[in-house]
């Protein structure tokens, strides 16, 4: 990330307003190296800043990975709340650039998603170039024949409404009316019709994993940072 002016820095760090900033500059609580600091346009390295005596909070970027209860909605307008970005604290809301799901989940599926504010890393995991697998756990209305493994696998099944067929897709089944399915795309509500398409309605969905990553002990509503090792896999 280009170096930023100090009152711009703590302003897209979601802590105040560029005019407030400056106010925290005069009143002397911002201190950079050690030594307190007055000018709003100096360009210090974020980790050399400390306000009040703190360091800044997560100055390069937040990755998280959310066990996303069901109920909450992947958006940021709070006409359609409950929203997923209510459960972080309001510090990391007020980010600029800011904090957002790499791909969405219905309000009525649960499971593994990622927050950030690293703008480029979702466009290149949303890419459809990208193909990152994403296994989906499913129950449904009425009984899974074993011959929908072939179906979703040969790549050839159109969605209502869709010209390009949905990529292969592996569906392993788990019993009569539930499955696992593994996405390597992901078109608008695609696990739920690609299963209406052959005549069953989901009835639950949760995402167990994207990428690499798996959602662990992790709480429903409970998220956490990916660790170093998880990074690197994810960007591998
Ligand atoms: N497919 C769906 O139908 N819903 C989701 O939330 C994710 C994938």
């Amino acid at each position: 990330m280009s170096a930023r002016r100090l009152d711009q820095l703590l302003s897209s760090l979601g802590y105040c307003s560029r005019r407030d900033a400056r106010d925290w500059l005069k009143a002397g609580r911002i201190s950079v190296a050690g030594r307190v600091e007055k000018d709003p346009g100096v360009k210090p390295s974020p980790a050399a800043v400390r306000i009040d005596g703190e360091p800044l909070d997560h100055p390069e970027g937040l990755l998280l990975l959310l066990n996303k209860p069901l109920g909450l909605t992947c958006s940021h307008e709070p006409r359609e709340g409950p929203l997923v970005y209510d459960l972080l604290p309001p510090r990391w809301r007020a980010r600029n650039p800011q904090v957002t799901s790499i791909g969405r989940l219905d309000k009525e599926t649960s499971g593994l998603l990622l927050l950030t504010d690293h703008t480029e890393l979702v466009h290149r995991l949303t890419s459809p170039k990208h193909k990152v697998p994403k296994i989906y756990r499913a129950t449904t209305d009425a009984d899974l024949s074993p011959a929908l493994i072939d179906t979703f696998a040969a790549g050839t099944l159109v969605l209502d409404g869709e010209k390009e067929p949905c990529a292969p897709a592996a569906l392993r089944l788990l019993g009569a009316r539930e499955a696992e399915l593994t996405l390597i795309e992901g078109k608008y509500h695609q696990v739920r019709r690609m299963f209406a398409a052959t005549g069953a309605t989901v009835l639950t969905l949760h995402r167990a994993s994207f990428g690499p990553l798996t959602l662990g002990d992790l709480a429903p509503g409970a998220y956490r940072e990916l660790t170093p090792a998880e990074q690197a896999a994810l960007s591998a």
